[in-house]
């Protein structure tokens, strides 16, 4: 039996919302398997907060993060606040300043789930993104100069470090070779002449560790067209923090659903906390009435288990996840059905293997 302490952040909007249903996955898994005890707290982190402190955390919020074993992260984002203060205060600080440096997003296509593309069955679709998740065009160097003049300029400078790009793409090839041993590199050298050449001849010089597995430069143009086109030639894709960004709404949509989609900001080398949340945002638009898809927190939960190398339990989260999407009884709106996110939950502990 394994004792863990996790810091939980819902934040805001259906992040509260989905949040106490993954808690409460995460506890009976637990339970069923034995092996371990996770101890919370809560921190009330996000907009409201803001709007109280002017702040979206502590002002030492990371060095009250550091000593746990993960944090467990529902949404940031509202309407009150504007989006570049909000991301920028809460999750970037907590990605970039604990090198949570791999975001690890998996699109899988789950059983009884459907695809808006055209016959995909669950196995047409089963790949993994590794977005870069400290530097590139997030790293948010520039600024904007002559403020409310007509010669206003704003300038956003992308930063791409060899040591950046080399440690996330070692890190997808470790993972292909887990996998199907196929990668493809995201890039946009065509354009981009500097930091994504130096993002090929990385990833090319990365590829001479591994040569069991097939490494693919694709520009990211034609890997948007390919995720619709062809996902079934897709097995691990590492991309850049903003290509990433977007390659992984694209994954979750043709998986079904945002309410479906997970992710881990992981450090690998284990030096300070991972951070796990769904890819999905606080979903403004449906906050508040009880009909968010608590999947896709729940399945960050797995990852969040994978991570802590409780792997048992994690399977028996994933069993349950597909065992509800394959029933089909107690799908929330996104999906067709008509269960609200408390009746969703509740399926999913019934769900889970005894
Ligand atoms: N990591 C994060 O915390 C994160 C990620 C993306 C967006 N955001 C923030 O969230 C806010 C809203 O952004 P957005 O609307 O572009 O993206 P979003 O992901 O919140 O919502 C996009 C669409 O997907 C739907 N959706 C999302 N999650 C769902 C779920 N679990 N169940 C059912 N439907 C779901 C929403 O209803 C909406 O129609 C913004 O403030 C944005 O900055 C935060």
């Amino acid at each position: 039996m394994r004792d863990y302490t996790i810091a939980v952040i819902p934040g805001d909007g259906i992040g509260n919302e989905v949040v106490p249903e993954a808690v409460r996955v995460l506890d009976a898994a637990g339970d069923v398997t034995g092996s371990y005890r996770l101890r919370y707290e809560q921190f009330p982190w996000g907009c409201e907060y803001y709007l109280r402190h002017g702040e979206m955390m502590a002002r030492d919020g990371l060095d009250i993060l550091r000593p746990f074993d993960a944090i467990f992260f529902g949404a940031v984002g509202f309407p009150t606040v504007p989006d570049h203060v909000s991301l920028r205060g809460l999750r970037l600080p907590i990605c970039q300043g604990f090198e949570q440096y791999v975001c690890y997003r998996p699109s899988v296509l789950l059983p009884g789930v459907r695809s808006p593309l055209a016959g995909k069955q669950p196995g047409d679709v089963d790949f993994v993104v590794v977005r870069e998740n400290t530097e590139g065009e997030y790293a948010g160097a520039g600024g904007r100069s002559h403020q409310g003049l007509p010669i206003e300029v704003a300038v956003q400078t992308a930063v791409f470090t060899r040591v950046g790009i080399e440690r996330v793409v070692r890190y997808a090839f470790q993972l292909a070779r887990r996998r199907r041993r196929k990668l493809v590199s995201a890039t946009k050298s065509n354009a981009q002449p500097h930091a994504m050449t130096l993002w090929d001849e990385v990833a090319e010089a990365v590829s001479r560790e591994f040569p069991d597995v097939a490494l693919e430069r694709v520009l990211i143009d034609a890997l948007a067209a390919r995720f619709v086109l062809a996902p079934e030639s897709l097995d691990v894709v590492v991309a850049s923090n903003l290509f990433g960004d977007i390659l992984t709404d694209l994954g979750a949509a043709i998986c079904g659903s945002m309410g479906l989609a997970p992710s881990g900001n992981i450090n690998p080398e284990r030096e300070y906390p991972s951070m796990f949340e769904p890819v999905h945002g606080s979903a403004p638009d449906i906050a508040g009435r009880g009909i968010a898809n608590p999947i896709a927190m729940c399945w960050s939960a797995a990852l969040m288990l994978e991570h802590l190398g409780q792997v048992a339990a994690a399977a028996d989260i994933m069993t349950a996840i597909e065992r509800v999407t394959a029933a089909g009884e107690a799908l929330t709106p996104d999906l067709g059905g008509k269960a609200g996110t408390a009746e969703a939950g509740a399926a999913l502990l019934a769900a889970l293997p005894h």
